[in-house]
């Protein structure tokens, strides 16, 4: 018989990865001020995106979930924004065409700014100071003042959170994100890839698709699937109090929804099955991530999986594996056969960042493109030995042409990071290395043909 839960049970459990606020008198009022704000999302929409994430579980469908590491309160435009939302249509239009199958589009986006971290502090030139928790926590700046944790900056979240999430709906649903355009931008990245020669053919069938699909009468005005799209937001529930603060009743299903975004995830460093971020994740009714690293056990998983998901809705839990490109067999096989022998609806999505971090000679962290690609194909590979369904991606990545992964065909070098290297904390995948990405998972998804035509359906036909 499950516990009691309520949005604040979680205070009475070990937490790990949270600030120690000074001031406790400011946290909480900041808290209470929130509290009495409007949600960021509706509950509706977690429960379309579940349905849509259930049908990814049946093996009908492919998540596409990617974003920066963290956002930042310094990097917020609309250009930023902008860009992010262009070439992740993009990978959404090339895998929609790779996996026959619809893609479910969720950012990391509108709300991911807290960070965990492996140590508490940083030292920097023999100067040892607490570590850079995310702007919703502390400031980057290396400076004792900066990293105070700073409970008025869940305010500035909150509002950037609204405002990125306002430019998103609009873009997703007011024109933007025309099919066409799209691909239209995809041919522009084409002409100036070094590697498109490998990537026409796969563009030329959908421009081909496009050119049929106009000829027959259907076309952004005719069908509005071509001009507006889905796109929902997840982040990390790290920081639980701002989220315990967004969490409301919904009146239609008189059930608890964190309302900070639409899915929200548990990170590798917070999983305990006795700890506060499971006790949190377990009472809201929202779509949730579970990261899987290597020190997961196949008995620990199923744990969690009985205390998040007990009633087994397909939808419900997406299983984020992230191991690093040499440990992928190691360690998933033994997750899949105990979940399936378990009998237990997931979704299996491939994190290739988080296990293939790595220092540069230059002193940068870095990521190399093709170990990304590598964990990706051997996430694949492992599914297809297993018979169960490789469901998706989970990417950090941006829209602006930074240096901050290596490798690409637009080669990034160790030498080249120092460039545009913008992150304040993991190394993102570029517009072209993300877009690339997108290719090469499409080319082998078209390989594994894991979906016969006959059973294509759309995830909006439902609704
Ligand atoms: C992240 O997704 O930014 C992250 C910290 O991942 P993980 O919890 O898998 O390390
Ligand atoms: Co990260």
């Amino acid at each position: 018989m499950a516990q009691h839960w309520t949005p604040d049970t979680w205070r009475t459990l070990p937490v790990v990865q949270m600030p120690d606020y000074p001031d406790a008198a400011k946290l909480a009022a900041v808290e209470a001020q929130l509290k009495g704000f409007p949600p960021l999302v509706f509950a509706g929409e977690a429960r379309k995106l579940k349905r849509k994430l259930a049908k990814v579980a049946e093996g009908k469908g492919f998540l596409l979930q990617g974003g920066d590491c963290a956002e930042s309160f310094e990097e917020h435009s609309a250009d930023n924004i902008r860009d992010f939302f262009r070439v992740f249509l993009q990978m959404a239009i090339v895998l929609t065409f790779g996996a026959s199958s619809p893609v479910v589009k969720v950012g990391r986006i509108a709300g991911q700014f807290a960070k965990p971290r492996s140590a508490p502090n940083e030292t920097v030139d023999g100067v040892t100071l607490p570590a850079y928790r995310g702007d919703i926590i502390n400031s980057n700046d290396f400076t004792p003042e900066g990293r105070i944790p700073d409970p008025e900056r869940q305010l500035m979240a909150y509002r950037q959170s609204a405002a990125t999430l306002n430019l998103l709906r609009a873009f997703a649903q007011g024109g933007y994100a025309n099919l066409e355009h799209v691909h239209n931008w995809t041919l522009g990245f084409l002409r100036d890839s070094p590697a498109s020669a490998r990537y026409q053919a796969l563009a030329d069938r959908l421009t081909e698709t496009l050119n049929f699909m106009r000829a027959i009468g259907i076309n952004a005005d005719t069908a509005p699937q071509l001009r507006q799209t889905d796109f929902f937001t997840s982040h990390e529930a790290l920081l639980l109090g701002y989220e315990q603060a967004l969490t409301r009743v919904d009146s239609t299903s008189g059930d608890w929804y964190a309302t900070s975004g639409h899915m929200l995830w548990i990170g590798d460093r917070t999983r305990q099955p006795e700890g506060a971020h499971v006790e949190f994740a377990r009472g809201v009714q929202n779509p949730i991530g579970l990261k899987c690293g290597p020190s997961l056990t196949p008995d620990e998983l199923l744990r969690l999986i009985d205390i998040l998901n007990p009633s087994n809705e397909a939808g419900r839990l997406t299983l984020i594996c992230r191991y690093g490109v040499d440990k992928v067999e190691a360690h998933l096989p033994g997750l899949i056969r105990a979940v399936t022998r378990a009998g237990r609806h997931v979704v299996w999505s491939c994190d290739p960042m988080h296990g293939n971090t790595i220092k540069a000679s230059t002193g940068y962290k870095t990521r190399p493109f093709d170990q990304i690609m590598g964990e990706v194909k051997r996430f694949m590979a492992v599914h297809q030995a297993e018979g169960t369904h490789a469901g998706g991606i989970h990417v950090e990545m941006t829209g602006k042409n930074v240096t901050e992964c290596t490798g690409g065909a637009q080669l990034v070098t160790e030498a080249d990071l120092s460039d545009r290297y913008h992150s304040f904390c993991d190394p993102r995948l570029n517009a072209d290395q993300a877009l690339e990405l997108a290719f090469l998972i499409a080319e082998q998804l078209k390989k594994e043909s894991a979906f016969k035509p006959q059973e294509v359906e759309s995830l909006d036909a439902a609704e």
